[in-house]
């Protein structure tokens, strides 16, 4: 790992002057400035899609289900030719092992630190307690362990935990503290939907590698990071052999700053059918969308119109068709199979639709570059500030206002049991994609976004932030106290 620190993080961190090294361990090897180039990206298609394991629980009772997992420094092998990578993963891999719940049936992780640095886990889209939300500021130091409890009232939906330490979620979710948690429930599991080897989670990030294989971090000065290689779910511009079938991917993006615009390299629309909160009501066809940072679209892609032999590409378009940053990964259709799977007209209704009429009151957040800071309302991250106090219960609009161009931000609100409905964008309706119900909202250049959501079902102090993690670390982050 190699790290490029600007002289202001330097002069934050105490570098400068004392000497003294609060940098982790695996950082501490090189610095930038003697640092090695990133290599170029490797061929595409050449590695097979990584499908990270399930994990097991440690053991199971009436209610709940307990799980064991260490977070530690282990080798990767990810390019092909060069030597293993070293990652901090969940159980030493990365991304780490998915874990399946169930709505309303409990699960306990006891999360083990064996890394350099103190981690704060969070379940990204769980709905839980302060104490077990990954709040920045819990942290779990080396050498010790926290158990987080994890209610699953959410819908069926998918969630990912990573870190959320203070001030160092970017390098540590960079270097791969990062997974999938699936939630599944009743209503999901009658509906007709592809399910088992043909339900997958995809979770798509951008890295650069030196020469000897470990990553590069450079996040150009806290603007995030530009990877030239991506790697979905661990390996780099992989193919995956299909039937000519339906199947449905649960996409993530797990960047740290860079967004997507996904569509398929024969034109064949995406059928949307759930966003990070569930599945929406009903599914949405589209040719393209764009993702940022901890988004999740789920969509189903029918094969079936395929030869065998086919290969679909998963293409960027937000990169220059000659650019290797435009082509994700490959689909080759391999087999021909029988379908009897379909995508109903309706999901699933259960979710309160909120009208603008039961909002209690408006809020606004400006995020915004200051004095070289990200700030939020003019003001950056005191876990002893909260910039909201919403009831229990209460109804609330946000609305989220990015003032400049040049970049864009993913905004994040932890906590709400169904998320947050995006009511419109600089005035427009939402893009059909985001129709469903939603925990980050993308907030582009020059925009105005205004949410909806209901504060339920915990009090406490919950953060809000931007989601590209060079943001949220410096130091676009506040939170709200639900009292
Ligand atoms: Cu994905 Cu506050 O986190
Ligand atoms: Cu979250
Ligand atoms: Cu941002």
């Amino acid at each position: 790992m190699n790290i490029k620190i600007s002289r202001r993080e330097a002069l934050k961190l105490g570098l400068l002057g004392s000497g003294a090294l609060l940098l982790p361990v695996a950082l501490q090897q090189r610095g930038f400035a003697d640092g090695p180039k990133p290599i170029d990206p490797p061929p595409p298609f050449q590695v097979a899609l990584r499908i990270p394991p399930v994990l097991t629980p440690t053991r199971t009772d009436a209610t709940t289900d307990y799980y064991d997992i260490t977070q530690s420094v282990a080798k990767q092998q990810i390019i092909p030719g060069l030597p293993p990578t070293t990652v901090w993963g969940f159980n030493g891999i990365t991304p780490g092992p998915t874990i399946i719940a169930r709505r309303n049936r409990e699960v306990v992780i006891r999360q083990t630190n064996t890394l350099p640095e103190a981690i704060s886990t969070h379940l990204h889209g769980m709905t839980t307690q302060m104490v077990f939300d990954g709040y920045p500021e819990i942290l779990v130091e080396p050498g010790s362990s926290y158990e987080y409890r994890y209610p699953n009232l959410n819908h069926a939906a998918t969630l990912w935990y990573h870190d959320h330490a203070i001030h160092h979620t970017s390098t540590h979710v960079y270097q791969g503290l990062s997974a999938f948690y699936i939630i599944h429930d009743e209503v999901e599991e009658s509906l007709p939907l592809p399910k088992g080897d043909y339900d997958l989670a995809l979770n798509i990030q951008d890295k650069l590698f030196a020469p000897d294989g470990s990553f590069i971090y450079d996040n150009n000065g806290n603007k995030g990071v530009d990877g030239n290689i991506i790697l979905v779910n661990g390996t780099p511009f992989p193919r995956f052999e299909v039937a000519n079938r339906k199947y449905r991917f649960r996409i993530l993006n797990g960047s740290d700053k860079r967004s997507y615009k996904l569509a398929l390299s024969t034109g064949q629309p995406f059928t949307v059918i759930g966003t990070d909160s569930g599945l929406m009501t009903k599914p949405q066809q589209v040719s393209e969308f764009r993702i940022g940072t901890a988004e999740r679209y789920e969509v189903v892609i029918d094969f079936s119109q395929y030869k065998v032999g086919s290969q679909i590409v998963l293409q960027n378009l937000f990169a220059d068709k000659k650019e290797p940053l435009s082509q994700i990964m490959r689909f080759d259709v391999a087999r021909q199979e029988a379908d009897n799977s379909s995508i109903p007209d309706t999901l699933r209704n259960d979710y309160e639709v909120l009208q603008e009429s039961q909002a209690a009151r408006t809020r606004e957040f400006r995020f915004e570059r200051s004095n070289g800071l990200w700030q939020i309302n003019g003001k950056i991250w005191d876990a002893n500030r909260a910039d909201a106090t919403p009831k229990l219960g209460d109804v609330e609009i946000w609305r989220l206002y990015n003032n400049a161009g040049g970049w864009f931000h993913p905004i994040h609100l932890h906590l709400l049991l169904e998320g947050f409905r995006i009511l419109d964008r600089n005035g427009a309706p939402p893009f059909p994609y985001e129709l469903g119900q939603k925990d980050v909202a993308y907030v582009g250049e020059n925009e105005s976004v205004r949410v909806i959501g209901r504060f339920v079902p915990f009090k406490g102090k919950f953060v809000f932030h931007c989601h590209n993690a060079s943001h949220e670390d410096h130091d676009m982050m506040s939170q709200f106290e639900v009292i």
